[in-house]
């Protein structure tokens, strides 16, 4: 029995680093007959859309609060990241993810790590395995940088790229955190943790996720990045040029594609925020699809509070006929609860009424 199950993780080890690339034929670890969580299938524009929101715009923060209330996500333009930069992080990505298979699995993620190459750190909640391939990266990644490029200077290319993108996005985020806080009345004063430093750089932790999705044999039975929220208080998504990013607006019985914008960054409400606007802003539930043709490429961006701050309803959004939704607790505990529950991690943490 012991041999039967170290073989068997010997074999699911195999396909989760299966070379995505150069597969013909869809393997059975990687078919989903029916995608857990969905509705209908249905992947066309909504009538509606996601809202794109200019930043320049001064409506911003309402349209930013109405977009929050009612969809979780929108789409920012005049961001003020420079094109180039999304365009070379992009790069910078399809450069990794190019690399053969035996040069990526050396910064391969431990199996307690959060950094590094893995399929989605989602995966061990899902009975098949996502045609996608990742790379997480928190803090410098100098070490895993030369464990890629081992000959020549790229891995400086690397972390200065990612470097550039980790600060134009901490800026961007805590200015969209205020956006978000903003519109309903909140200000610095109320969250202390989060007032936003003189030099414009925002507080709090944050990690870069690449994702990589190659062109699939059998996209109608695949899942690039299965149904999930994300536990932070927001994320920052760019995507590169082809459809795969899918969003379920509350109550709504069909899924809805993001279609990619020019210059346009997405913006999704995270957990964190959902519990620190005690469930004005409810977090948005997504996933990638992945399509025949086109190998699809995203970077997100995923803030959240420094560890050891806990995170609760600001205290200005309860009242009599707003009571306590949710009790306090740090972004690792949240996790923790989120290793435990996957979908349940919100209502895990709600109070009892
Ligand atoms: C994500 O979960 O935010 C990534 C989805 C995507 O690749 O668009
Ligand atoms: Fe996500």
């Amino acid at each position: 029995l012991l041999e039967d199950k170290t073989r068997a993780h010997a074999l699911s080890d195999a396909h989760k680093f299966l070379d995505l690339n150069s597969v013909k034929e869809l393997p059975d670890t990687h078919a989903w007959t029916s995608p857990p969580l969905d509705t209908s299938g249905y992947d066309g524009p909504d009538p509606e859309g996601v809202p794109i929101i200019d930043l320049n715009d001064g409506s911003a923060q309402e349209l930013i609060g109405h977009a929050c209330k009612t969809w979780g996500v929108f789409q920012v333009i005049n961001h003020g990241v420079p094109k180039n930069l999304l365009d070379e992080i992009e790069q910078t990505g399809r450069g990794l993810f190019s690399l053969p298979m035996h040069q990526k699995m050396k910064a391969a993620r431990a199996a307690d790590g959060v950094s590094g190459y893995g399929v989605a750190r989602i995966s061990s909640f899902f009975p098949k395995l996502m045609w996608s391939e990742g790379f997480t990266i928190t803090g410098s990644p100098a070490d895993h940088a030369r464990l890629l490029w081992p000959h020549d200077h790229r891995h400086h290319q690397f972390c200065n790229t990612v470097d550039e993108y980790q600060k134009a996005m901490n800026k961007l985020a805590g200015r969209l955190m205020w956006l978000m806080l903003g519109s309903l009345g909140v200000s610095s004063d109320d969250v202390k943790w989060a007032s936003p430093k003189k030099d414009g750089s925002q507080e709090g932790c944050a990690a870069i996720q690449m994702n990589s999705y190659p062109a699939c044999p059998d996209p109608d039975r695949a899942m690039g990045l299965a149904a999930h929220t994300d536990s932070t208080i927001l994320t920052v998504l760019h995507q590169s040029n082809t459809n795969g990013l899918q969003v379920l607006r509350e109550g709504a019985r069909r899924w809805t594609t993001v279609p990619p914008h020019p210059g346009a960054l997405v913006v999704h409400v995270g957990d964190l925020m959902h519990i620190l606007s005690n469930g004005s802003y409810p977090s948005v539930l997504h996933r990638a699809m992945v399509n025949r043709t086109q190998h699809r490429l995203s970077v997100a961006y995923l803030y959240g509070p420094p560890t050891s701050v806990k995170i609760s309803p600001i205290s200005k959004l309860v009242d009599h006929s707003h009571p306590q939704m949710y009790r306090p607790i740090t972004w690792t505990e949240y996790l923790g609860t989120k290793a435990k529950h996957f979908d349940k991690a919100l209502t895990s943490v709600r109070l009892c009424a």
